[in-house]
């Protein structure tokens, strides 16, 4: 069988906050200064002398939950006593990574990588939060755009040779080998780019905004990596700009019905393109069946004019 993506050992650069952050501390990959802990209470004095904001992370994965970006102490304590003593989060929650808080712009950057070559795809700004203007409680994702209207090609470059590259080399030289795509979550500081996290997977709703500009076809460049020959293929992407927005039921990320008739598929623009996910096909009907239902995804030329054709 032939499976593009990683290994289990190499996945833990996502499910473990405190592998991964001591990997980049090893390699000189830029990230936030960090501590970690396997002791609640060395966390807490640790904490205890801190200046917030702080930020609290479970190890472990946590349905995106396990990140606090605490403004007081007093909540830092709470989200490490959540985290270490209710174990909230399970097992997940056996060890801590308490870092620096970073302010900057945020973006996700990606690149398909066989161990050897790593080839950058576009990046891309998404929103977690449910209500326009990034306002209200955490989501999966309510939308997301490419490239960052930041983006430029020093910028590019120093994601690729700082982070991407050493990450990849990194990876290897511990003996797990990190072969698909390697997300990292970044924060664009003063100083630079800096590691925020790091997924081993495309991002969600970030795909549905990168994927479309991409001009080679994924499925050779899926083999080539699985075949250890991603340096000899030519990956392009197109020079447009992409812009998705997903549509939730009423009530989601909190509770919401379902069952809701959607009509206007089929008489979609030329450049828009649907991508379902709560969607269920019930006797010739499309109906909605869960919290995020889908995402209109539009190309144009540039983000004004593919915004505008998503919202229409
Ligand atoms: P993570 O799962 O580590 O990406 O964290 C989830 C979210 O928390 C990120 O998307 C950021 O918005 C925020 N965050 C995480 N770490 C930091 C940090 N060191 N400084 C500021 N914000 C952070
Ligand atoms: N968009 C964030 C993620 O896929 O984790």
């Amino acid at each position: 069988m032939q499976i593009f993506g990683a290994t289990k050992r190499a996945t833990e650069i996502e499910s473990s906050k405190v592998f991964a952050k001591e990997l980049m501390q090893k390699y000189n990959i830029p990230c936030a200064k960090s501590t970690s802990f396997s002791d609640y209470k060395k966390a807490k004095e640790y904490l205890q002398k801190q200046k917030p904001p702080i930020v609290v992370k479970a190890d472990g994965l946590a349905a995106g939950k396990g990140v606090i970006v605490a403004d007081s102490i007093p909540q830092a304590l709470d989200a490490l006593s959540q985290i270490m003593e209710a174990k909230a989060f399970g097992a997940a929650g056996d060890r801590v990574v308490v870092e620096e808080h970073l302010q900057g712009k945020e973006m996700s950057a990606f690149a398909f990588t066989d161990a050897h070559a790593v080839i950058p795809m576009v990046s891309a700004c998404d929103y977690k939060p449910v209500f326009d203007g990034n306002q209200g409680p955490n989501t999966g994702g309510m939308g997301s755009y490419s490239p960052p209207h930041f983006m430029s090609p020093a910028l590019a470059k120093t994601v690729k040779e700082k982070i991407m590259e050493p990450a990849v080399r990194a990876m290897h030289e511990e003996g797990r080998a990190y072969k698909g795509v390697l997300y990292g979550g970044l924060m664009i500081t003063n100083n630079g780019p800096k590691v925020l996290e790091f997924n081993a997977r495309f991002g969600d709703p970030e795909a549905q905004v990168t994927l479309p500009l991409l001009k080679t076809d994924l499925v050779d460049i899926m083999l080539a990596v699985i075949d250890n020959r991603l340096g000899q293929i030519n990956v392009e992407w197109s020079k447009d700009a992409c812009v998705g927005v997903v549509m939730a039921s009423a009530g989601y990320p909190g509770s919401y019905k379902t069952g809701f008739v959607i009509s206007g598929l089929d008489s979609l623009d030329k450049d828009v393109v649907v991508f379902h996910a709560g969607t269920k096909l019930e006797s010739g009907q499309v109906l909605t069946s869960g919290g995020r239902v889908l995402t209109v995804v539009a190309t144009g030329k540039n983000l004004a004019e593919a915004r505008e054709k998503v919202y229409k």
